[in-house]
């Protein structure tokens, strides 16, 4: 064979492999409305960056016919690439090749690329289009996806791990997604499940689509399984190169510094004002993010799910930060279970990744009532205490208005490590708010009284001049300034370079047990 031909050769093998299951089934994505594994892939990183490996794999399995079917590569797209310039290791799902099913090889390719990104501290992004385990595999197919699982936790908080869903994801085949950080969906394209429709129609009787069942709507709002949802392949693609814009590449390493022309001593007159007068009337605190943040940009994650609390992040003098803040504007800001979970589990992640917090408090408590208490309020609301007690990345909060009861001390209170606490004249720190403390500490009073409404709302009055402001925390040092509010954003700014080389570790032990 001559040199010419052998180069030939591989050529050709090459191209098959970009075939995939051939240009019949590439159609069938098409007209799905569906990139192919690797068009993925082209959108996802750098322009000519992408590095395949393992191309020449395919499949061992001899039984039900397989043997005379092989696909170059077999069922998924393996390698590396940059985005924005950073090293970036992919797998993508072809549902070409039998439906994009995982055996053996699909799993023993995902784990290389998995065990590469984790020795080499870059982060792993996994785009999931699959029937689930390749049903003619059997077993194997099953320790394939534990295979999987098991790396997926390994490489928890030490790289971070995105997921997309592009398509079915069905079965225990969720649970690899469900294990890394954040998981993006595609609108009426993308739908994840344990059990499909079929089986819970024969189980509990109910009438249910792909899309009602598992679709991204339904995981971004209702179970809040899904972070971010897209229109379009394109967009959920694009989303993730934004959301890697904020993180560092591993756990050793601090997340880009992104300069822009935002000026660091900004100041905003409009946040002198966004506060209403009348204490029960909202505002929405996303106003006051875009307002201090680096040319008003705000990643919003978890949009559409415990709305009353919002997460994010944004940048501050061109550090990336991570935004907890309570939101008025949806049921007062009160913390619930939902509100807790999502709110803990992104401190969390800002934490194993490096990520200075800053949290905006105006919250009036915990949610009343049996759903809550019954639905383990205390032990939800105890996952977000314990990730704030136990962060030790720069945390600095906010007070802008109510800061009562227990949800005062979760919403990184001094208390608990915060390491700077402002506070707007605007604030209200108490245990509870004044109509509730004057009904409890003058209940018998009030009984008593001969016009109890004129003598409540004077009791109230008193309460509130006493207690809803800033100045008794701060006389006591839990508030360390208060400050105009249209100065945040360069005291934010001055702060959080303060605290660039802050150390602070917690006890040594195999690892602490959060109230799950
Ligand atoms: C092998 C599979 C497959 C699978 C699909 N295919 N899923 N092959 N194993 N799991 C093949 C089909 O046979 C077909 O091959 C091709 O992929 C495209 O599939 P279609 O059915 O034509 O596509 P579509 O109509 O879009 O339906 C997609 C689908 C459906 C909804 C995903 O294929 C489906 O229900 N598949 C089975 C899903 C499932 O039950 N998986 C196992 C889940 S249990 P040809 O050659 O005909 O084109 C599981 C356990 C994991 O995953 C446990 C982890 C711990």
């Amino acid at each position: 064979m001559s040199h010419e031909s052998k180069l030939e050769e591989l050529r050709s093998l090459r191209e098959q492999a970009r075939l995939g299951g051939g240009e019949d089934r590439i159609e069938i994505q098409h007209e799905r409305g569906r990139l192919t594994a690797r068009e993925r892939l082209d959108l996802l990183l750098d322009k000519g960056s992408f590095r395949e490996m393992d191309i020449f794999v395919t499949h061992r399995t001899h039984d039900f016919g397989l043997e005379d079917r092989k696909y170059l590569s077999d069922s998924v797209v393996t390698g590396w690439g940059t985005v924005e310039g950073r090293l970036t290791y992919v797998f993508s799902q072809d549902f070409t090749v039998f439906g994009g099913s995982l055996g053996e090889v699909h799993a023993e390719k995902i784990v290389k690329i998995m065990e590469m990104a984790i020795k080499n501290g870059a982060p792993l992004i996994g785009l999931n289009d699959s029937g689930g385990a390749r049903i003619q595999e059997g077993v194997v197919a099953l320790g394939g996806y534990a295979d999987i699982f098991l790396r997926n936790t390994m490489a928890s908080g030490v790289i971070p791990q995105i997921s997309a869903i592009m398509g079915p994801t069905a079965g225990g085949a969720v649970y690899s997604p469900a294990l890394t950080d954040f998981i993006f969906m595609v609108r009426k394209s993308s739908y994840m499940f344990v059990t499909g429709p079929d089986v819970v129609r024969s189980v509990t009787h109910e009438d249910v689509d792909f899309e009602e069942l598992g679709g991204a709507d339904v995981h971004a709002g209702t179970s809040g399984v899904a972070h971010y949802t897209s229109e379009s392949e394109a967009d959920c693609l694009y989303m993730i190169r934004v959301l890697l814009s904020y993180l560092p590449q591993n756990n050793m390493e601090d997340p880009p510094l992104v300069p822009s022309g935002d000026d660091r001593l900004r100041t905003d007159a409009a946040l002198d004002a966004i506060v209403p007068d009348d204490a029960t009337k909202p505002y929405d605190i996303r106003d006051v993010i875009h307002l201090v943040v680096d040319d008003g940009a705000f990643l919003e994650i978890h949009e559409s799910f415990a709305q009353n609390i919002v997460v994010g992040f944004a940048r501050l003098g061109g550090h990336s930060v991570g935004i907890v803040a309570n939101q008025p504007a949806v049921l007062a800001g009160v913390l619930d279970i939902n509100a807790s979970l999502k709110a803990a589990r992104f401190v969390r992640f800002c934490d194993a990744f490096n990520i200075p917090l800053v949290t905006l408090v105006d919250v009036p408590g915990f949610l009343p009532g049996t759903a809550q208490e019954h639905g383990g309020i205390i032990r939800s609301g105890a996952k977000l205490l314990y990730a704030y007690c136990e962060a030790t990345v720069p945390k600095i909060t906010v007070i802008t208005r109510k800061a009562y009861g227990g949800a005062y001390c979760v919403m990184n209170s001094k208390h608990i490590r915060s390491d700077l606490n402002l506070a707007w004249p605007t604030a209200e720190i108490a245990v509870m708010g004044p109509e509730g403390a004057v009904s409890i500490i003058f209940r018998k009073e009030l009984a008593e009284a001969k016009d109890p409404d004129k003598y409540k709302a004077k009791l109230v009055d008193e309460y509130r001049a006493k207690f809803a402001h800033p100045y008794v925390s701060a006389s006591r040092g839990y508030i360390d300034d208060v400050i105009e509010p249209r100065f945040t954003r360069p005291r934010l700014i001055n702060a959080l370079e303060m605290l660039a080389n802050k150390r602070d570790i917690n006890p040594a032990k195999k690892h602490g047990n959060i109230p799950l």
